[in-house]
């Protein structure tokens, strides 16, 4: 059978087998998505939500800012369809918009949301950029946030080394196993992705790498709440 063509980020060929295959595919991503949303003050108001997918981590900041609108952002038409139905059937309806746009196009003024967000977070998205394009983004969202807002990514990271690439790929397969499947089993339900808008297939930057742009885009401070093996929590405050 002739492999399905996704944008790169959607990852399985059939969106509603997102939810389900992502938490095999990848460890721990409940609790990885979990850290970004402690790292956000429950009071917060406004929180920008770049590459939402299905809505998973706009969920978890609903829950837990009772407060918060949240402005969810993805180019796939598919991924903000399934999340808005998702989103609609929940207490949270009111509190959440789902946009179609890309947000390299953010990053570069020609997709306009008003500023000043309380937070701005991103999971398994940002990964899809160039190292300049990722760049220009941070840039654009110090610019975005309020005083003392926050920025929170979670992302793969380019292993240091062979050795820890090896380690990091038998983690995942080790994971997989005991959901009671394989990674070739879950992978076999990926699409083929090629690129579209401002994003690529995996284009990986190791954590040093991440801090360091972090730093030139003007945070003052960085910080990396959640680790596990290849993957990373990571932002900064304004
Ligand atoms: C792997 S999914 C993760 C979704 C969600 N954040 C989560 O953790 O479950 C990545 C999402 O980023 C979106 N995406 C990738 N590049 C994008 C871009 N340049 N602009 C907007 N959305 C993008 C994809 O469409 C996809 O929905």
């Amino acid at each position: 059978m002739k492999e399905k063509t996704i944008y790169p980020g959607e990852v399985f060929a059939t969106t509603a087998d997102f939810d389900a295959n992502i938490r095999q595919l990848l460890p721990r991503y409940d609790e990885m998505l979990e850290a970004i949303a402690l790292g956000v003050s429950p009071h917060a108001q406004r929180i920008l939500d770049l590459g939402c997918g299905t809505g998973e981590l706009s969920l978890k900041l609903l829950k837990r800012c009772p407060n918060a609108q949240v402005v969810a952002l993805d180019y796939s038409p598919r991924m903000i369809e399934f999340a808005q139905s998702k989103l609609k059937a929940t207490e949270y309806a009111q509190r959440w918009t789902g946009i179609e746009g890309d947000f390299g196009d953010w990053a570069n003024h020609q997709l306009v949301l008003e500023d000043g967000f309380d937070a701005c977070v991103s999971s398994l998205a940002i990964h899809h950029l160039t190292d300049q394009s990722k760049g220009q983004l941070f840039a654009r969202i110090r610019e975005s946030l309020n005083l003392g807002g926050v920025f929170w990514n979670a992302d793969p990271v380019l292993p240091e080394s062979p050795a820890l690439s090896d380690v990091y790929q038998s983690i995942r397969e080790q994971w997989a196993a005991q959901q009671g499947t394989n990674l070739a089993k879950v992978r076999a339900k990926t699409g083929k992705s090629t690129p579209y808008g401002h994003s690529q297939p995996d284009q990986l930057a190791t954590l040093d790498t991440h801090l360091q742009m972090l730093k030139t885009a003007g945070f003052a401070t960085v910080a990396v709440p959640w680790k596990y093996y290849g993957l990373a929590v990571f932002g900064g405050f304004a």
